[in-house]
This record gives C-alpha cells, sequence and structure tokens, in this order.
C-alpha cells in the first residue's frame, strides 16, 4: 500500500483529473489514445515506486482525457509479468487507477486462438479466464482499503458491461466472438501440447497479460470487461511457427475495428456508472 500511496501522491501533484472509467490498451492499441481529448500525460518512468514497461511498442504512460465528455485514463502500455515484476507490480497500475476514481475497466490484449472457430483479426469478448497457471496477484498481504482478504471470482467480467458492448458491435456492424482467456506465462509461446492442454481445460484464446488485472479490478471492487484481438491461430494449431511480427501486424490490422468498438462502447459503458 505504501508504494501504491507514494504514486498516487505524485500523479495527484501532476493532476486532479478524476477518471470513471479505465481503459488498459493492448498489442496494437496504443494508438487509439488519440481518440481522447487529452488532459494530461504521465509518463510511468516518472513516478515514484512504477515499474517500468520494457516491451517494444508499448509507450509506458498514463493519458487522462474525455473520450465523448467521459473522463476515461488510458493505458498505454502495461506491465507484464514476464518482464520479471512480481504480481503486485503488475496490478499496482490497476490499483492505481482505481484509487484515482475509475469505476469501470477495460482490459484489452492479443491473444493466440484455441477453438478452432476464432481466426486471426477476430474480436473476441471475454466470458470468464483461467489464470490458474501464473500467482494470483492478491497473494500476500490484503490490502483492505481496497477490498476483501478472500473475493469471489464467480462473474470476473460483468454482464451489463458485456450487453452494451455486444450491442455497440452489433450496432457497428463489427463480428464479435465470445469466449474465454487463459492467461500463461510467457514470454515463450506456449507447445502445442499446452495449447491442447489449456484447449481441453475450457480455453478459447491464450495470452500473457489480463486475468491477473482482472482478478485485482475486481477485488478492488471495479466492474470489468475484457476484450481480446485474435493475431494469430496458438501453437500447434497452424504449422506456421508463431512470431511476435506476426502478432503485431495482425494487432495493426485489426485495431481500425477495435477502435471503432472502443469509441462507442466506452461512453455508452458510462451509463452503467453509480
Ligand atoms: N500465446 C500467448 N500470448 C499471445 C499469443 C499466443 O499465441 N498471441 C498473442 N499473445
Amino acid at each position: 500500500m505504501q508504494t501504491l500511496t507514494k504514486c498516487l501522491e505524485y500523479v495527484r501533484k501532476q493532476t486532479d483529473f478524476v477518471p470513471k472509467i479505465a481503459i488498459v490498451l493492448g498489442s496494437g492499441l496504443g494508438s487509439f489514445a488519440d481518440e481522447v481529448e487529452t488532459e494530461k500525460c504521465v509518463d510511468y518512468a516518472d513516478i515514484p515506486g512504477f515499474p517500468k514497461s520494457t516491451v517494444a511498442g508499448h509507450k509506458g504512460r498514463f493519458v487522462f482525457g474525455f473520450l465523448r465528455n467521459v473522463p476515461v485514463v488510458l493505458m498505454q502500455g502495461r506491465i507484464h509479468y514476464y518482464e520479471g515484476y512480481t504480481m503486485h507490480e503488475v496490478v499496482l497500475p490497476i490499483r492505481l487507477m482505481r484509487l484515482l476514481g475509475a469505476e469501470i475497466l477495460f482490459l484489452t490484449n492479443a491473444a493466440g486462438g484455441i477453438r478452432e472457430t476464432l481466426r486471426p483479426g477476430d474480436l473476441m469478448l471475454l466470458t470468464g479466464q483461467i489464470s490458474s497457471f501464473v500467482p494470483s496477484p492478491l497473494v500476500g498481504p490484503n490490502l483492505d482499503e481496497l477490498g476483501v482478504r478472500f473475493p469471489d471470482m464467480s462473474q470476473i467480467y460483468d454482464p451489463s458491461l458485456a450487453s452494451v458492448v455486444s450491442a455497440c458491435a452489433k450496432q457497428a456492424n463489427i463480428p464479435l466472438k465470445t469466449g474465454v482467456y487463459l492467461q500463461a506465462c510467457g514470454p515463450n509461446y506456449e507447445s502445442p501440447e499446452e495449447i491442447r492442454m489449456f484447449g481441453l481445460l475450457g480455453a478459447d484464446a491464450v495470452g500473457m497479460s489480463t486475468a491477473c488485472e482482472a482478478i485485482a479490478a475486481v477485488h478492488a471492487g471495479m466492474r470489468v470487461c475484457g476484450i481480446s484481438c485474435i493475431t494469430n491461430l496458438a501453437a500447434g494449431i497452424s504449422d506456421t511457427p508463431l512470431s511476435h511480427r506476426e502478432v503485431q501486424d495482425t494487432a495493426n490490422r485489426a485495431a481500425q475495428q477495435f477502435h471503432a468498438l472502443l469509441l462507442s462502447a466506452v461512453p455508452e459503458s458510462a451509463a452503467l456508472l453509480q
């Protein structure tokens, strides 16, 4: 809590902006920040105690501003467990955005498709998740200021938010699949045997983020929505070896649709705010 308080104090010295909705931008989505009427940007590197993102293509800053008059905070670049950070560090930004005022959280990511009906370029709304292959971000002393010791996780992804996103997709003619996301540790892509196991366990798509952030957010009382961009077929589903390049290229190609969906769904979801 001490680090979190220090981060909060620093950001509050930079801006008194109170975001209601937080959005984590995954691979290829960074430019969504251009849609925001920006009030203030805060670089992660300037925040004392804040972990730094090390992945190429991830910018590493908070963008505070308005999206169609709704006060939002965007994370341009997230912190990944595979970078070597503890789970506490990985979810620190989520908790910080909560303390800054955000009540709703949109998590976006790039993911490999496991279920056969998923194709590269598809957008998938998360209906559930499997996080059993990475440690829980709640291990360690409980932060009572944020939430309870043993939080319920029977509905991590908020059904009302999901309905808003589905309706927006329909209206904008954007095909939207649904499915279960599994967080793997990374940074290596999975083996075909692991993918077969994940499929048997009920996973539709696999990635290296998001599930731990969703847990921290639910713990802290946020309503969470998750959307994956399927950037590739998971290992062994197709014959081609996986590459970060392929993931980035597909994410960039799908970015326009992803932007359009977020641009309508985020302001619409403001109706759910208390
Ligand atoms: N596996 C894990 N993470 C990913 C993948 C994948 O196939 N694609 C994009 N992120």
